[in-house]
């Protein structure tokens, strides 16, 4: 049977880039089928709701899932459950593809792009593993209501012990495959779940057997650490929100957050979810000139992680390094490609 790729290229510059993706896919993976659906504010629009049974259910049968961007200016005052990003969740929560990877790497071309100091991000290659369906984003009750008089709003940041023993278990198997040093980030001074973090991640540990180091730091302490010396770190393992917050962060190291692909996993077996770390860019979207690259590369973790194809995965990151080896970049890189014509030169080099 033939591998399917369901593509959701979502809104704002989501279809722009997710166009791009799929012009690689045709040239690089042609056997591959490719699908398209709707989800955030496209299939509000259509559908009434960010994401439809159906929807999901493609999602849940496809190989693999490559999304471009939800949200934007549109959407914004949507009810909770109807926003373009209640979508996104949804589908996370729904695919169970509770581990997000988020490589953070320099390409060489591009140590001069960032907006740390070359020498900083020289040889930069660092991994975080986000815990992606769990935490505060999910945890309950959360509200915005009246007690005692007085108006509140709250979250509940929960975990429980399976949800952080499988994504310890997983940043442990990333970093076997690396430099085998995993950094565990969360705020045990402060929060019950920050501490439960760490107890639990130092016992997976333990029963990992080996081969593996482990520390510990403050999730406050590892955003300054990330600009004053990220080269120290090999995988960063986070929960839902500081994992969001320093993977935009991780971003720029890079050079540009429109750099930076993801790739969301599940249990073995089951269809992986790839998306770039951007949103959907309200204030570039339209004009052809977002950075593709995020999403060829979130292309290029779909055939590595999900589809099993990771000769023509290697072939294509080395196309991306050589591209911008040969100068090509688009705007937010300081250059003045197109979408289309950043993808041309990655095409080129392939
Ligand atoms: P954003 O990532 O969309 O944009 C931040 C800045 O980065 C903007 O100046 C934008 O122009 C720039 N940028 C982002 N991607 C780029 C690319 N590929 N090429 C060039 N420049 C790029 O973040 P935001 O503005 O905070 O959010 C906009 C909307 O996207 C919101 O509705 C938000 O909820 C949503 N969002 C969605 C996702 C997702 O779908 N995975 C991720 C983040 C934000
Ligand atoms: C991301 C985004 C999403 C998140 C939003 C759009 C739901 O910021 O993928 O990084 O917070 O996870
Ligand atoms: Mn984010």
């Amino acid at each position: 049977m033939k591998q399917t790729l369901l593509l959701l290229p979502g809104d704002g510059i989501g279809p722009e880039v997710c166009a791009e993706a799929r012009r690689v896919a045709e040239a690089l993976v042609p056997d591959i089928l490719i699908e398209e659906g709707l989800v955030g504010g496209a299939s509000l629009d259509a559908h009434g709701v960010p994401l439809t049974e159906e929807t999901l259910t493609r999602a849940r049968q496809a190989s693999a899932v490559l999304l471009g961007a939800v949200g934007g200016p549109k959407w914004a005052a949507a009810a909770r459950d109807k926003r373009p990003e209640a979508g996104l969740l949804s589908l996370r929560k729904g695919m169970d593809v509770f581990a997000n990877l988020r490589p953070a790497y320099c390409f060489p071309a591009l140590a001069e792009a960032s907006s740390l100091k070359p020498d900083r991000v020289e040889g930069l290659d660092l991994m975080i593993v986000r815990e992606l369906t769990g935490g505060v984003y999910f945890g309950t009750p959360r509200g915005i209501d009246e007690a005692g008089g007085l108006r509140r709003g709250y979250d509940t940041a929960i975990y429980t012990h399976p949800e952080v023993e499988r994504i310890a278990r997983t940043a442990f198997e990333v970093a076997r495959g690396r430099k085998a040093r995993v950094c565990s980030v969360e705020k045990s001074n402060v929060m019950e779940s920050g501490l439960f973090w760490r107890q639990e991640v130092t016992l997976a540990h333990a029963e990992f057997g080996g081969g593996v180091e482990l520390t510990h730091m403050y999730a406050d302490a590892c955003a300054m650490e990330l600009v004053r010396q990220p080269k120290q770190f090999d995988v960063i393992l986070a929960d839902n929100l500081f994992g969001d917050l320093i993977s935009d962060e991780a971003a720029m190291l890079t050079g540009s957050i429109g750099m930076l692909p993801s790739a969301s996993l599940g249990a073995p077996g089951m269809p992986g979810l790839f998306e770039p770390v951007h949103g959907s860019a309200p204030d570039i979207a339209g004009q052809g000139i977002a950075n593709p690259c995020a999403a060829i590369l979130s292309l290029e973790m779909a055939l590595r992680w999900s589809l099993g194809k990771e000769k023509a995965a290697d072939a294509l990151f080395a196309a991306v390094g050589k591209a911008l080896d040969r100068g090509a970049r688009t705007r937010d890189l300081g250059g003045a490609l197109t979408t289309p014509q950043m993808t041309d030169a990655i095409l080129a080099a392939l």
